[in-house]
């Protein structure tokens, strides 16, 4: 078995450059089922979501190749509906692949989907929308069924803020006889993208990035070109490696990146941050000090999704801040593996409290998500010693070249073969 060996590292330096975002490729890439000609998808992150997704692709018929960083999807004239457990429960955003079909007049059904294990992830919203558009939507053996027919555009009204419902609408809608409108959608740039996308193929989108957007359904859509957002998560993680580590390093390609609520914070505990035109430069000193007190919202709040990379970064700052969460209700499994590093951190119910403490020391962790896993190596990266961390396939599915990007700016930190136990 391979894990991440990882030593205390000096200050970070040098420059990375960030990669297309796994939240936004991931929609475009179901989206591109419902174009009857071929598409062209640049910045498509090398990541196993994306291999998952093209998987999902070709098992529907449709024939996908990768070059660099650019992935061709050839949609087929009658893609196959049905898609197995093996493939769906990998991950979350599988579920979007319901309505594409659907939006091709296909019947479809999809075995639950995966994802990180942050909370229940319910599906009741995505059906809803199905629901609401006309679909007939069956939940049998843990699977979704959805009949075939035509899909009537309605005013759906999201009871919580879904980045996935959101998308899932979108999808669905585009080619529904009349208008659709989506009230309390999600803001977050992967949403604007997957819009940009769909508009380039011919769909008719107003007001995506925003809370109400409508959607004027068409009879079908082509295949287009698209170059995928850069992924601000990915972006926020090497930012809070440069802060844990201290040093100087600039993140290229991030043009578009929205992170204010991130950089905030990060300046706010004593990193230098400087945005430019498609670049973002972090430089951090001196000792690091407690911000003030984090909530993770939907967009343009602080993102969920850099809650434990940030909180990675300030386990020796000095004072103590609170980390609220308030998108996911189980997604603090990487405090009790930081805490095996000797951090200071104790959880009540959805907000964690972390007083900085002088060092670290290394310890064998466990990643047990996406976004936890990697706020792991940043902290061992920043422990006296050295660590190691196993669950190396979670931080997989959604960054791009990690390890040789942190060893790119100086980190100490390699994959070996752990020695099996007796
Ligand atoms: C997307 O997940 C992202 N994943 C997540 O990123 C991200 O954390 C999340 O949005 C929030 O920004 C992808 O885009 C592939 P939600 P999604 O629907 O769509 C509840 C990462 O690390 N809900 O916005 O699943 C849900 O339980 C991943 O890159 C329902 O109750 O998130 C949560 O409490 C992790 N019923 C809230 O809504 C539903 O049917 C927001 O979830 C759907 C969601």
């Amino acid at each position: 078995m391979q894990v991440l060996s990882v030593s205390k590292s000096p200050p970070l330096a040098g420059e990375a450059y960030i990669h297309g975002a796994k939240n936004g490729a991931l929609p475009i890439l179901a989206a591109c089922v419902l174009c009857r000609t071929p598409c062209t998808i640049r910045n498509c992150p090398d990541i196993r979501d994306v291999a998952h997704t093209l998987s999902i692709l070709r098992a529907l018929g449709c024939t996908c190749v990768r070059e660099g960083g650019t992935v061709t999807v050839t949609p087929c004239t009658c893609p196959a509906c049905h898609i197995p457990q093996a493939l769906a429960g990998s991950m979350r955003a599988s579920i979007l692949f319901l309505g594409a079909l659907l939006a091709r007049g296909q019947e479809a059904s999809i075995a639950l989907p995966g994802g990180c294990p942050i909370g229940k992830r319910p599906v009741d919203l995505h059906i809803g929308v199905l629901r609401a558009l006309g679909a007939e939507v069956r939940a049998e053996d843990h699977q979704i069924v959805c009949r075939a027919g035509t899909l009537r555009g309605c005013r759906i009204e999201l009871p919580i803020v879904s980045v996935g419902a959101t998308e899932h609408a979108i999808l669905a809608a585009v080619c529904a006889r009349g208008c659709t409108e989506i009230r309390n959608a999600a803001r977050e740039p992967e949403v604007a993208d997957l819009a940009r996308f769909l508009s380039a193929c011919g769909a008719d989108i107003k007001g995506a990035g925003t809370s109400v957007v409508r959607i004027t359904g068409v009879p079908s859509l082509r295949g287009a070109e698209h170059t995928v957002l850069p992924d601000r998560i990915e972006a926020a993680t090497y930012l809070c490696a440069c802060a844990a580590c201290g040093g100087q390093i600039v993140l290229r390609g991030t043009e578009g990146c929205s992170l204010e609520p991130v950089l905030h914070v990060l300046a706010a505990c004593g990193c230098r941050v400087e945005q430019g035109r498609s670049s973002i430069t972090c430089a951090r000193t001196g000792p690091l000090i407690a911000p003030a007190d984090v909530t993770t919202a939907p967009y343009p709040g602080f993102p969920t999704d850099a809650q434990a990379v940030v909180m990675a970064a300030l386990l020796r700052a000095r004072g103590a801040c609170r980390f609220t969460e308030t998108v996911f209700e189980h997604r603090f499994l990487h405090v009790p593996e930081l805490c095996r590093l000797g951090a200071q951190i104790s959880v009540h119910g959805r907000t964690a409290c972390i007083t900085g403490v002088p060092a670290l020391h290394g310890a064998e962790l466990h990643a047990r998500d996406l976004r936890g896993g990697a706020a792991l190596v940043l902290a061992a990266l920043s422990a006296e010693g050295n660590s190691t961390v196993s669950g190396m396939n979670h931080i997989e599915r959604g960054y791009d070249s990690f390890v040789p990007t942190l060893q790119a700016l100086g980190a100490e930190l390699k994959m070996v073969e752990k020695p099996d136990l007796l």
